[in-house]
């Protein structure tokens, strides 16, 4: 019997070390890490500039509060605004916080218009978080199966598709679209590539706010730092978690112009947002991504596993799509493959099933050699379906 809830079903295996792409079980088998926690330890397990960073830290302050200022949680601020063209941060624990933050200042923004039932517009299929804001923002009712009531004022409107959000530019009670630039919990459903353009010119037109929801697509992903980079664009509100920590716990919320001016002091708040352990280790992640150029091998990586399973599976009936951007990857099937979850364990890989599709987060350090193996596994998976 366990003592915990039972709101997660977990896999039959416990992981007690890590390293790189590798992680190891209570028996000592090895596993590759196709996952990365869900595009969290993006540089890998147990990374030494990481380690050294909280154990460093660890020894010299853990937290104060935010009634303090504090040097780290500064100079992160300072940094992500810099390589994102924001303009100010707040910080958070996680990344349905993070999105919480965001919807705040869509209603803040709002009511500084005299609106006072602010809707904000986002997507079927999306995915942020499971507080229950987040969860009513998420379009997808086995989320928010149970929870009612939901809290009001989102309007879902089909992803990738302009003239689904245009078609509201007449409801003055619309402030903003908060969507993901690729939906990453459905399935990697990457919209066309002028589709955040569009958006953001709508936005602009309405006088609604842009939020871009890169909790799982930011922190190089996608190849970029920021998946709305291959845009050319800058939201008005951004916002992070993941892979920004490498495993520690920490969201971000990042506002540009009007929207960065809407929280005053009491608006908003989180005790252990932004202390400095987690703040010194965030710092490492964007030093270590741009020290070792982590981008550059996104970008090679995620190309040369899109092509060999394109090329692998070309013939295969059972494959309905192969979608990928960096090292966000998803293999649609014509049919249910949730037992590929299991038999990729046995394998000593791991992956998620995500509707009909495998999909596949790995670590952004993966050489080619785990790159090979991924492909191999996952080919010989499918065959075996
Ligand atoms: C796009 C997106 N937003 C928000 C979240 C929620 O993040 P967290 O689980 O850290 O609250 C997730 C988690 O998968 C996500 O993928």
């Amino acid at each position: 019997m366990s003592y915990l809830m039972s709101n997660y079903a977990p896999l039959e295996v416990t992981f007690i070390k890590g390293e790189g792409c590798y992680l190891t079980d209570t028996k000592g088998d090895q596993y590759l890490d196709g996952l990365s926690g869900v595009s969290v330890v993006g540089l890998g397990h147990c990374h030494k500039d990481i380690t050294t960073a909280i154990q460093t830290q660890a020894g010299e302050l853990l937290h104060t509060s935010n009634w303090y200022h504090i040097q780290h949680q500064e100079a992160l601020a300072e940094k992500l605004c810099q390589l994102s063209n924001m303009d100010n941060a707040f910080f958070a624990n996680s990344g349905a916080e993070a999105n919480e933050a965001a919807i705040k200042i869509a209603r803040l923004h709002g009511h500084a218009n005299n609106i006072e039932n602010p809707i904000i517009l986002t997507a079927n299929q999306s995915f942020h978080g499971r507080t229950m804001a987040t969860l009513s923002a998420t379009g997808n009712p086995k989320v928010q199966s149970g929870f009612a009531p939901l809290v009001s004022e989102f309007i879902h409107v089909d992803f990738n598709n302009i003239d689904a959000i245009k078609i509201h530019a007449n409801n003055a009670n619309v402030v903003a679209v908060m969507l993901e630039p690729i939906q990453g919990e459905s399935g990697v459903i990457i919209p066309a590539d002028d589709y955040l353009n569009q958006v953001q010119a709508i936005c602009q037109t309405n006088d609604w706010l842009l939020i871009l929801d890169e909790v799982q697509t930011g922190i190089g992903r996608t190849g970029k730092l920021f998946a709305y980079e291959y845009n050319d664009i800058t939201p008005d509100v951004l916002t992070l978690a993941k892979g920004l920590g490498n495993g520690v716990p920490i969201g971000a919320c990042l506002a540009k112009g009007k929207a960065a001016k809407l929280f005053q002091p009491g608006s908003h708040g989180s005790t252990f947002g932004g202390n400095p352990l987690v703040c010194k280790v965030a710092l490492t992640v964007l030093e270590i991504i741009e020290k070792d150029n982590i981008l550059n091998n996104v970008i090679q990586m995620g190309e040369y596993l899109l092509l060999s399973f394109k090329s692998r599976l070309k013939n295969s009936d059972k494959v309905v799509e192969i979608r990928g951007k960096g090292l966000m990857l998803a293999i649609e099937l014509n049919q249910d493959c949730s037992s590929l979850l299991n038999a990729a364990l046995n394998k000593k890989l791991l992956l998620n099933i995500t509707g009909q599709s495998i999909r596949l987060l790995p670590p952004l350090i993966i050489t080619k050699t785990e790159a090979d193996i991924i492909i191999n596994t996952v080919c010989e998976l499918i065959d075996a379906v």
